[in-house]
């Protein structure tokens, strides 16, 4: 049994294999934090808690004369506010009498075998027999409010995820004002934050600072969760490195606003907390009525960074990640978008595609463009129409299919241009606000998908063009982040609620696509990586990881990325040269070496690629199809890091029986006279040998972990060694 009560001194162990999550109800009725690390017995871990008598840390009123119990410097496993902790609260509500506290104290539990979804949104699932679950109600005696958490444990994954279920139990009207998903308090020591912050072009950097005194947020306050923050943090101990060292992950679930915040307070406990941001949020709950948080994922291991992002990799694919691509073969793609813009016509693609189809591509997407008056960025988003006069779609694609090859369409749902018909008959259908005129973003601006009929109108639009031919992969973008928000449909008192709702609109609109199109793989995007979560990985197992689609520095973003998300999730393409983001000019095997360790696409115009390039093309493809499984389930590392070392980089793929490793190093900077670059890999079995394809020798996997491999000097930038090895029984080992 993955979860235990220990009734006599009232505790919860939640056990993965490795690891042990531990909350106890004290003697006043709170709930207490008491371990989360490396798996220990059914025993209390209570002495780790600071019951001490603290100057201006006041003691609940129950507490009577025990001066020892303060909320303000217990460790607490999901705190109210107003009450006398005065650290970051993981719940906050105006109260029918105007008050604004909220007092949670434990009234009971309930344990039960798997999973359930959580109404409306993105959550992890159980594929049969993988999960327990754990609720524990806690309950405002004063105002009813109640706060349902839910644990669900994942033994094999070494993973809990959480969220909480609040409820009004009371008379009055409550609102909640912060109601987020979970909080931690850490266990006892100093802690790294690691984060990863970004822009549009260069998403997902990591930056690890100490934490100091003091609160330290990471947030999303666009509508989604933004190339500026990405919603995962890991929080370290000093000493942790990629192959050693105490180390917990929260990821959110969620693809809009988000907050995380860190505190170390005055006795340098450390707490996190993580869920919708609160800035942009308030929800109205009148009595009976609920709300629910979106869910976090949870890991600890003492194995370092590069194994906590394994196992994030293994969960995401397993139990995030949904429907016939999960973990099987994507199609190679070309995509239109940096071949021509806007600026194609029928033939184009028509020629782009032949010459797809003669280099072994296996899918080819036509991006924006096709649809309503849409020959620029100025007008026709919302106008879900093919747009005959620049492209005969269902001719297209019959042409595709007829080559052997899939279709696959771009759609942007979420957002609309003043001239556009849908603009002109449905004004109010914007987020603005009455007596402003709303900000504009690439000439666009946001449907308000808070309201259901906007986003089945928007719905039904693209769903007939989908059903009208055999499309069978379409790319999700959204090109602004939400400003001017309200909705002509909410009241006044519930304005709070529209940012929220929008994203529920967001996962209608998902779920309605992938329900009624199971054949169709969902690539996410928004701006390149400007959405990239766990959210919306339930829908869409793929997501387009930048618009910088420059080689080098898709090294930095894939492996920023990599942190929390697998190489399955990462949309990657050969782009041309000098490229268009950065007008550097890449090596075709650089070029093809960072693509492949995602999932492979092309975005060119294959007709002006030379016969030298296209036999790289023909080969890059050939080789991927052979590693393609590798890539997308095997393990992955991080052999150095290029943030430290911009020089080169080195990463590997290691199936999951340690017997294949698909291995890259990239020549980056070549400098004169430089000292060897010497790469140690991971993840192999120390004991077994391995043949490297086209090497003659035989190395064993302790000599190529603990040794390493010696490269020899690099001429010229953009040099790539892809090495595959295999296991052998045969010869013999240095
Ligand atoms: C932004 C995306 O990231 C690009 O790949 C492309 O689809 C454009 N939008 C199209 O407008």
């Amino acid at each position: 049994m993955s979860i235990v009560y220990n009734q006599e001194e009232k505790f919860f162990n939640l056990h993965t294999q490795n690891t042990t999550y531990q909350m106890g109800i004290n003697q006043y009725g709170y709930l207490l934090h008491n371990y989360y690390g490396r798996r220990i017995a059914d025993v209390s871990m209570d002495q780790l808690l600071d019951l001490n008598d603290r100057g201006f840390s006041g003691n609940p009123h129950q507490a009577g004369r025990d001066r020892n119990f303060s909320l303000d410097t217990a460790a607490l496993e999901y705190t109210g506010c107003g009450i006398g902790d005065y650290r970051i609260s993981s719940c906050e509500a105006v109260n029918a009498d105007g008050s604004t506290a909220v007092d949670l104290q434990y009234v009971g539990y309930n344990i039960y075998k798997g999973k359930q979804g959580i109404p409306g949104m993105p959550a992890a699932y159980d594929n049969g027999g993988e999960s327990e679950t754990l609720e524990i109600m806690l309950e405002d005696p004063c105002t009813g409010l109640r706060a349902i958490l839910c644990y669900s444990v994942f033994e094999n994954m070494d993973m809990i995820t959480r969220s909480v279920r609040f409820e009004n139990h009371g008379d009055g009207t409550i609102r909640l004002e912060r109601a987020l998903s979970a909080c931690l308090d850490m266990q006892p020591g100093s802690w790294d934050l690691i984060h990863f912050h970004g822009r549009h072009c260069m998403e997902r950097q990591p930056e690890r600072l100490r934490q100091p005194h003091g609160i330290t947020r990471i947030s999303s306050k666009r509508g989604s969760s933004s190339h500026q923050h990405n919603p995962f943090v890991i929080m370290a101990s000093p000493e942790t490195v990629e192959a050693y060292g105490d180390c917990y992950g929260m990821m959110l679930v969620y693809s809009g606003d988000y907050a995380a915040e860190i505190e170390m307070d005055q006795m340098n406990h450390t707490r996190l907390v993580m869920g919708i941001n609160p800035d942009t949020f308030s929800w109205k709950l009148d009595k009976g009525q609920s709300f629910d948080t979106p869910e976090v994922i949870m890991g600890f291991t003492h194995e370092g960074l590069n194994a906590l992002s394994q196992m994030y990799h293994r969960f995401i694919r397993n139990n995030i990640c949904r429907g016939k691509y999960k973990n099987i073969h994507r199609p190679v793609l070309v995509n239109n978008w940096e071949g021509t813009y806007f600026n194609f016509t029928h033939e184009k693609l028509e020629a782009i595609a032949s010459e797809a189809q003669k280099l072994g591509i296996e899918m080819f997407v036509l991006d924006d463009g096709w649809f309503g008056k849409r020959d620029d960025d100025y007008s026709g988003l919302g106008d879900w129409k093919v747009n005959e006069a620049k492209v005969r779609l269902t001719e297209l694609v019959q042409t595709v299919n007829s080559m052997g090859m899939k279709f696959g369409l771009w759609i942007e749902p979420e957002m609309v241009n003043e001239d556009s018909d849908l603009y002109r008959e449905h004004p109010d259908w914007v987020l603005k606000i009455p007596g402003r005129n709303p900000s504009r973003a690439r000439y666009q601006l946001v449907l308000d998908f808070s309201r259901r009929e906007v986003v089945d109108y928007v719905y039904e639009q693209i769903a007939s063009v989908l059903s009208s031919c055999n499309i069978e992969y379409v790319k999700w973008d959204m090109n602004r982040s939400l400003a001017d928000t309200w909705s002509a449909a909410l009241p006044a008192d519930r304005q709070g609620e529209v940012r929220h709702r929008f994203v529920l609109g967001v996962y209608r609109f998902a779920e309605r696509l992938i329900s009624d199109f199971p054949h169709i793989l969902l690539e996410g995007c928004s701006g390149g990586g400007g959405r990239f979560d766990a959210g919306m990985l339930y829908y869409a197992p793929q997501i387009w990881c930048s618009d910088d689609t420059d080689a080098e520095e898709r090294v930095l973003i894939q492996y920023g990325t990599s942190f929390g998300y697998p190489a399955s999730t990462m949309g990657s393409h050969v782009s041309a040269v000098p490229n268009h983001q950065t007008g550097r000019i890449s090596t075709m095997d650089l070029r093809g070496a960072v693509a492949m360790s995602g999932m492979l696409g092309y975005e060119l115009d294959l007709t002006k690629l030379k016969s030298a390039e296209k036999a790289k093309v023909r080969q890059q493809i050939r080789e991927y199809k052979k590693y393609a499984e590798l890539v997308m389930n095997g393990d992955y590392y991080r052999l150095t890091d290029p943030v430290k070392d911009s020089d080169y980089c080195a990463w590997a793929f290691v199936s999951e029986n340690r017997k294949k490793c698909l291995f890259y190093l990239v020549n980056l900077h070549t400098r004169a006279n430089a000292p060897l670059i010497n790469v140690r890999f991971r993840g192999l079995k120390p004991d077994a040998n391995y043949k490297i394809q086209r090497e003659k020798r035989i190395y064993s996997g302790a000599a190529l972990m603990y040794g390493g491999y010696t490269f020899p000097a690099f001429a010229g930038d953009g040099q790539v060694v892809q090495m595959y090895l295999e296991e052998t029984k045969s010869g013999t080992a240095r």
